[in-house]
């Protein structure tokens, strides 16, 4: 576990630094906020982001005993114990979270891995403060076809384990029609679904900013979807999808045909 958490920061440390510039300039998080992170793994994008806001302290929640030991030691080596701790938790229930309690939710990467995206969406609900914020950054399936391209050529030249988890992890993600989907059937309409070149964001605020979030060091290809788009799918479908569109079979929308 220690040696996954070596390797994740060593190759994705500017990836983890943009989430935390992403979180930070898309929902512009309050002086002091006090922030939960949802499936933190070895806690890196949640350690970033103390780092360039040092009001700021984190709960992480996170399924696995393994990456809460390993994201604990990891801020302790940072000399950020004192500000970020991390629970044994499912973000479906966190069930050792309070109502009403957090300024700002985050998770990166970890959506696709929720058993209930819904029960945890309805659980951040819960745990946040009145005028909370949510910043959720995931991988998209509906990608586009530069999008495609990307997994192409970046899974030959990357061969090897790590390029099939991505390319895995791609396959089991959301489409942003999905996402906005289960949000209207919550009734959270004031949960914004954007998507750029590889990626979904989910995020909530009252200071939205209409600016271009970057997030992979993409083109200008921002979309927002607004309330009341289509239902959710389940892991094999949604992979089967992204399998017939990634072998080249004639370009199927998963808009449609969720
Ligand atoms: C792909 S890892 C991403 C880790 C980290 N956010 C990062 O970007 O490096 C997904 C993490 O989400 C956690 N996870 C999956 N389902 C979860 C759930 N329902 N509640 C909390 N954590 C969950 C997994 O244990 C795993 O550590």
């Amino acid at each position: 576990m220690r040696e996954y958490s070596e390797q994740m920061k060593k190759m994705l440390h500017k990836q983890y630094d943009a989430f935390a510039d992403n979180v930070i300039s898309k929902v512009s998080p309050q002086q002091n906020a006090r922030v939960l992170e949802i499936g933190p793994g070895p806690g890196w994008g949640g350690i970033s982001l103390l780092r360039k806001r040092p009001d700021l302290s984190l709960v992480g929640v996170e399924a696995s005993p393994d990456m809460v030991e390993v994201a604990t030691e990891n801020a302790r080596r940072e000399g950020l114990e004192s500000r970020a701790r991390f629970l044994v938790e499912a973000g479906e229930s966190m069930a050792s979270i309070p109502d009403g309690q957090y300024d700002l939710v985050i998770s990166r990467e970890s959506l696709h891995h929720w058993a209930d995206p819904k029960g945890v969406f309805k659980s951040i609900s819960r745990v946040l403060k009145r005028d909370g914020r949510v910043c959720i950054y995931d991988h998209r399936r509906d990608l586009g076809l530069l999008g495609r391209l990307v997994v192409a050529v970046l899974g030959t030249l990357r061969a090897g384990k790590m390029a099939g988890h991505w390319k895995r992890s791609i396959a089991a993600s959301y489409t942003s029609e999905e996402v906005r989907g289960m949000l209207d059937a919550l009734g959270f309409d004031d949960w914004t679904v954007e998507t750029d070149l590889m990626n979904l964001v989910v995020y909530r605020s009252y200071r939205a900013s209409p600016k271009q979030v970057d997030i992979s060091c993409c083109l200008p290809l921002t979309s927002t979807l607004s309330p009341k788009g289509r239902g959710n799918s389940s892991f094999s479908e949604r992979q089967a999808r992204y399998e017939r569109i990634s072998s080249g079979s004639p370009p199927v929308s998963d808009t449609r045909e969720v």
